[in-house]
């Protein structure tokens, strides 16, 4: 077990001062990632094949949509982070383009309004100005950094670059009171990051902070029209949230009724509406977004839904009977089991490239699922779990995750002839709240919490060409990782740990006799998001287990080394 310093230092994530414990980048929670989207996303880019992109929306008549604050986003780093942190106010939001006009977000119970930071200056060409009716609909705004200078720019007033670039800690100083700073120090620690100042005040507006570099740090009118030159969003801003949290609830006057308990309660109302008598599939991967969709719809519509789950061969130990124990046998789900391992194993039969391996696990998954579905008879609906972020991203770019794995991967289409309609309960949520849904569910939290699991699975994990044999010795070996770092309490600060089999082999001893087997690698790594991660600094006590029981216990093992790359430029997978 580990040492209580080196816990706290694994619970907090930090960077240890010794080599002998672990690091991690920021904080641990996991949000949505290409990693995590698995089986779904073989089935959006079908979709995205179809022409019935999931950007289309999933819920056509509202029940009643909660009250919403909106970010327009100008380019800021931290803007989706700022969409979290009111969310995390029990309050919902979300993110639109500069270029969004009224009608566009007219579906939204519109409360308030925050203009994000960005990268622009707001008196460079072609920089991106806040639409007129920002400041004509009569709710209140909040800008923050770029967001700020453009109200000072926009409504008469001046900015100007500052003679010296605010950058990191600063401390700021109330000096009106303001309901945005209610029961907040009269000084304030907070981030800031702009090379911009206001100059000169907008008509009507009073500074409310200042700061040694900006005589205007925050300024607010009498119509709640607000400017924050810091960001309320990160850390480095200790009472950020509050500034938040007094925005939302005295200031838009919001109720705060975006809740787990709410959201579940209206989307199973809205799925009923939307489905009525239908029918719907959903593939089930045995990760939390699929798992925490089906549940919903079942919730909704009961036995009308029909999940299926395809036993690829390539899944860890013990994985086909969990997901059959929890969906079927505890959730009661209608659950349509296909072992299809020996199918996949001879569609795989000595193909070593990484791509070509993907796109035949995506044909051959297609093609199973379609068989499937074809054999339930007429199927209307099928529900899968795309995330918020996935919407935003394929409202913004080419860069969809189903996109980035479309062109890394080249994985193959659902058949044309599938026209199902889509439900897509999640499409309005953040991973966190994924979570926080499936728990309200009472899904339990070996799914819910969850690493991320590649939907073409161990195949990607075993180097060259894929065997039983090969899987097996893999399956043990992870087996062995899993058990150590669930021991060691690791699981959930670590984004991703498993072993790969490399067709490396080498020389070794045992007992008396000299091997010559396969080398088994760990690969343990922090992330946020999966774009960038770092090697875990796992205890040696921890590797030192995992090592001795993975050679004692895998016979065609006898070597264990540890990758120690970070991505970039690695990736987490090795293939
Ligand atoms: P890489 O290896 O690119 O992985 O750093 C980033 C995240 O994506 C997962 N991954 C996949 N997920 N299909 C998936 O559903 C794939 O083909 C695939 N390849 C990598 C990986 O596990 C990590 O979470």
């Amino acid at each position: 077990m580990l040492d209580d310093a080196t816990f706290r230092l694994l619970s907090e994530n930090k960077m240890p001062d010794k080599d002998n414990s672990i690091n991690g980048s920021s904080d641990t929670h996991r949000i949505a990632t290409t990693g995590d989207l698995e089986v779904s996303t073989y089935l959006e880019i079908a979709q995205e094949r179809e022409g019935t992109s999931s950007s289309a929306p999933a819920f056509p008549e509202p029940i009643r949509m909660p009250e919403a604050i909106a970010v327009v986003d100008f380019g800021s780093q931290y803007s989706r982070l700022i969409a979290r942190r009111i969310r995390e106010q029990n309050v919902y939001c979300e993110l639109i383009s500069p270029k969004a006009s009224r009608e566009a977000i007219s579906n939204l119970n519109l409360k308030g309004i925050i203009l994000s930071g960005g990268p622009s200056s707001v008196y460079e060409d072609n920089a991106p100005m806040a639409q007129p009716w920002v400041f004509d609909m009569g709710v209140p705004v909040l800008g923050i950094c770029y967001g700020m200078q453009l109200i000072a720019h926009q409504l008469g007033g001046e900015v100007a670059p500052a003679t010296e670039r605010e950058y990191g800690f600063a401390v700021i100083h109330k000096n009106n009171p303001s309901t945005l700073f209610e029961n907040l120090d009269k000084e304030l620690a907070v981030w800031m990051s702009h090379g911009d100042r206001i100059s000169n005040l907008p008509p009507g507006f009073n500074s409310i902070a200042y700061s040694e570099n900006s005589p205007v740090a925050a300024m607010g009118n009498d119509s709640n029209i607000f400017g924050i030159q810091f960001h309320p969003e990160v850390v480095h801003t200790p009472q950020g949230t509050e500034v938040l949290r007094n925005f939302a609830y005295k200031i838009c006057n919001i109720a705060g009724d975006w809740t787990p308990g709410n959201f579940v309660s209206e989307t199973i109302e809205r799925i009923k509406k939307q489905v009525g008598n239908g029918k719907v599939i959903c593939a089930l991967s045995g990760g939390v977004d699929s798992a925490v969709t089906a549940k919903l719809v079942h919730e909704a519509i009961g036995d009308q839904l029909t999940c299926i789950f395809v036993n690829n061969g390539l899944l860890r130990r013990e994985e086909p009977e969990r997901v059959r124990q929890v969906f079927q046998d505890s959730l009661g789900l209608n659950l349509i089991y296909v072992d299809a391992e020996e199918r996949f194993l001879t569609a795989l039969a000595g193909i070593a490239d990484p791509e070509e391996k993907r796109k035949t696990i995506g044909t051959e998954f297609i093609n199973i699922f379609e068989e499937q579905a074809g054999a339930l008879g007429s199927v209307d609906f099928l529900a899968q779990g795309t995330l918020y972020p996935d919407v935003i991203e394929s409202q913004t770019s080419e860069s969809t995750a189903a996109h980035k794995i479309k062109t890394h991967h080249n994985v193959g289409g659902l058949p044309e002839r599938m026209k199902l309609k889509l439900v897509e309960p999640l499409r309005y949520l953040f991973k966190d709240e994924v979570r926080l849904a499936g728990a309200e569910l009472g899904l339990p939290s070996t799914i819910l919490n969850r690493q991320p699991f590649p939907g073409p699975g161990l195949a990607i994990r075993v180097i060259g060409d894929v065997t039983f044999a090969k899987l097996e010795a893999l399956r043990a070996a992870d087996w062995i990782v899993m058990d150590e770092i669930k021991n060691d309490r690791l699981y959930e600060n670590l984004w991703q740990s498993f072993a790969v089999l490399t067709d490396t082999r080498t020389v070794g001893v045992m007992g008396d006799q000299r091997t010559y087997q396969h080398v088994v690698a760990l690969r343990a790594v922090t992330s946020d998001d999966a774009m960038t991660a770092d090697w875990a600094r796992l205890p040696y006590d921890t590797l030192a287990r995992i090592s001795n029981r993975i050679v004692n216990e895998v016979p065609s093992v006898n070597r264990v080394v540890y990758d120690i790359t970070s991505k970039p430029p690695g990736t987490i997978e090795w293939e």
